[in-house]
């Protein structure tokens, strides 16, 4: 019988879990659950003898994998795959899937939160500004780029978008302007909005230079992977200029220095909370359990990230 393990040290919502059983449990697969667990000795154990599992941001190592001697799918409920060491995968013969597209609208309702909380000076009763008129910037424009430039646009901010990886007409068919170079987005932009995985290429790619020529009431807005902004330039750009604010789906590292030293400007959320609601996790574990079935019955692999 086809095993399937789910390893979430951040649980999906009880909704959720009980469309993964149903899922599963129609397959005739057997179902093995492992949340909040506290230890990675419990997942190495947990991932012996499974055929499938299916994680959020857990991390599947070389290690994990040497542990895993049944597996053949990794399915990861959601869309960054940072975690999951793909090199060691494809040498252990697991394909890892991602489920893109599912958490995209709970991602883009944080970001534009996480603006207006700004934009309103964290609710404190001081006069604050909107967002409307504003130019927004999206650095890359997949699928969660995509939703807030949708939402966006409904609060009237003007949006533009890179991606070198897009062709400019997808970008302009949705009414977003395409912008050429990533400095032209940060010059033109107040609002900067962080879309780009966390690889070799882009950890601490939003460095001084970037973030110091954004305009007046500069503020990023990072739901994509705390790596990718240069800590060290970001103390810079905040100790240099007043009018600059960073918000971010999980803190910095250098999280006290910024509590101490730039009060109001910024905000960070307790743990990874872009695609923490029902619906999100519905779509992804739904989506990851759906995948896996129609491996195992139907030998259709659906959106491997590694080969
Ligand atoms: C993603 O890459 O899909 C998001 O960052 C969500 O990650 P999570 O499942 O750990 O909340």
């Amino acid at each position: 019988m086809t095993k399937v393990l789910v390893a979430t040290q951040k649980p999906f919502a009880a909704p959720a879990v009980e469309v993964i059983k149903d899922i599963i449990g129609k397959a005739d697969f057997e179902l093995v659950m492992l949340e909040k667990y506290e230890d990675k000795s419990n997942l190495l154990k947990a991932i012996e003898n499974v055929n499938a599992v299916i994680i959020r941001s857990d991390k599947i190592t070389a290690e994990v994998l040497d542990a895993a001697k049944e597996l053949k799918v990794v399915v990861r409920a959601g869309a960054g795959f940072d975690n999951v060491d793909l090199t060691a995968a494809t040498s252990h013969e697991v394909i890892v899937q991602n489920t893109p597209g599912q958490n995209s609208n709970a991602v883009a309702e944080l970001v534009i939160g996480m603006m207006l909380l700004m934009a309103r000076n964290n609710y404190n009763g001081k006069s604050g500004t909107e967002l409307k008129g504003k130019k927004l910037g999206l650095h890359a424009y997949g699928n969660v780029g995509k939703c807030v430039s949708k939402i966006a646009k409904g609060f009237g901010m003007e949006v533009y978008a890179f991606d070198p990886f897009i062709d400019k007409s997808v970008i302009e068919n949705d009414g977003v302007i395409a912008i050429d170079s990533i400095e032209e987005l940060y010059s033109t932009c107040q609002y900067v909005s962080l879309h780009i995985p966390a690889n070799e290429k882009t950890k601490k790619s939003i460095n001084l230079n970037l973030m110091s020529m954004m305009p007046k009431n500069a503020t990023i807005i990072n739901t994509a992977r705390k790596e990718v902004i240069c800590e060290e330039s970001l103390i810079k750009v905040l100790e240099a200029r007043p009018d600059f604010k960073y918000v971010a789906d999980i803190a910095p590292d250098c999280k006290a220095k910024v509590e101490e030293l730039f009060p109001g400007r910024f905000f960070f959320t307790p743990k990874k909370s872009g695609a923490q609601t029902a619906e999100a996790n519905i779509n992804a574990a739904g989506a990851a359990a759906n995948q896996i079935v129609e491996y195992f019955k139907n030998g259709k692999v659906l959106f491997q990230v590694n080969k």
